[in-house]
């Protein structure tokens, strides 16, 4: 086995603490640090996991501490400005999604570890189901046959984040509300499981409806739903709903379909076709732990240099049809996607 390697964790939120639970279970790290604005909570983690160092500001950390790799798990509007310091100190870096605020950010990100021979990946967790590897698996092995269709829904009937400070709904800080939020998961998923193919088009719809269920006074200019349908170089389309607030029962749906066979998932359900008869098998998955097998392929990716399964270019391009939608949106207009 490869020497461990030394991780910090930056941000200490809910996310946070599931990249450190990953790292202390891997084999491959070693948690030197964690870092925290809110130096008490930081304190107790590291007291609680006995991790030597605490820090309140990354900087500090990069100058005094000898972590190689990072999780960056803070507020959106920190993605890009806390990982580019991150880089340009020369640590790898896995950052929470969604990548950046804007494709523009996630360019400047790509850029940055490139020209550092360093590792930049985004956290985009459902990758890391064992539903979703097995979806992947079939899709790999063209069991499905050519996917030209997806469907990716997450609604929540009403469930709007805040956030310390309340940064979910200040679009400064979040970059956008439901879409950016949790239509990136669901996005995610589907185009991943489709091969991730170039998107071409996109056109979009976002709402902002819900105002008055926020605590008075909140600051709140992000939509809390949004749908839109992207069009791909493969000539596939996928379709995406999401929402914080919605009048319809919340939950989530992936649905790809191709020239052979299906997928649909929670619950997963794969149709296929056997000699004419329509088969849908309906495997029994073992949870994987998600969080885990993330931070892990993370750290196996720093040992061997290969590119992580969510990557720097990926982040680009995921972004591309977030900024896409957001912009038809605003336009009323269908946006082109160089
Ligand atoms: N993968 C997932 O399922 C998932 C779930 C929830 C949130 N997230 C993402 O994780 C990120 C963090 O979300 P959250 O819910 O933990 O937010 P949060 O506001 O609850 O917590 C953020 C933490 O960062 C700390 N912080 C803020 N500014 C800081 C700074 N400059 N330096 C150091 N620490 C600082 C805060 O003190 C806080 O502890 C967001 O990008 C969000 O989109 C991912």
């Amino acid at each position: 086995m490869a020497k461990r390697i030394k991780v910090g964790v930056i941000g200490l939120g809910w996310p946070g603490r599931e990249h450190l639970k990953g790292y202390l279970k891997s084999a491959r790290a070693e948690v030197v640090a964690v870092c925290d604005a809110n130096e008490e909570l930081a304190g107790n983690i590291a007291k609680e996991h006995d991790i030597p160092s605490v820090y309140a500001d990354h900087k500090v950390m990069f100058k005094a501490s000898d972590v190689e790799a990072v999780s960056v798990c803070l507020p959106n509007f920190l993605h890009a400005p806390v990982t580019l310091d991150a880089l340009r100190a020369g640590r790898h870096v896995i950052c929470e999604k969604p990548p950046a605020l804007d494709a523009r950010q996630a360019r400047r990100m790509a850029d940055a570890a490139k020209k550092g021979g360093l590792t930049l990946m985004y956290a985009l967790c459902q990758r890391f189901t064992g539903a979703a590897k097995l979806v992947k698996d079939y899709v790999d092995k063209g069991e499905l046959g050519e996917i030209y269709f997806g469907r990716a829904v997450y609604h929540r009937r009403r469930g709007i984040p805040l956030g310390t400070g309340a940064w979910f709904t200040d679009k400064k800080r979040s970059g956008g509300g439901a879409l950016i939020d949790i239509g990136v998961h669901a996005l995610d998923c589907a185009w991943w499981m489709m091969g991730s193919p170039k998107p071409v088009s996109v056109s979009g719809s976002a709402y902002h409806k819900f105002a008055d269920v926020l605590p008075k006074g909140t600051h709140f200019d992000v939509d809390d739903s949004a749908f839109g349908l992207i069009r791909f170089d493969s000539g596939a389309t996928l379709i995406l709903e999401c929402s914080w607030a919605l009048n319809l029962s919340g939950g989530s749906v992936t649905q790809i379909a191709g020239t052979k066979g299906g997928v649909e998932m929670n619950p997963l359900k794969i149709l296929t076709e056997r000699d004419g008869v329509q088969v849908d098998i309906t495997p029994h998955v073992p949870d994987a732990d998600a969080f885990g097998g993330q931070t892990d392929h993370f750290l196996a990716c720093v040992q061997t240099g290969r590119t992580p399964l969510m990557g720097a270019e990926e982040g680009v391009r995921l972004m591309q049809m977030l900024d896409g939608i957001y912009k038809s949106a605003a336009t009323g207009r269908e946006v082109r996607i160089k």
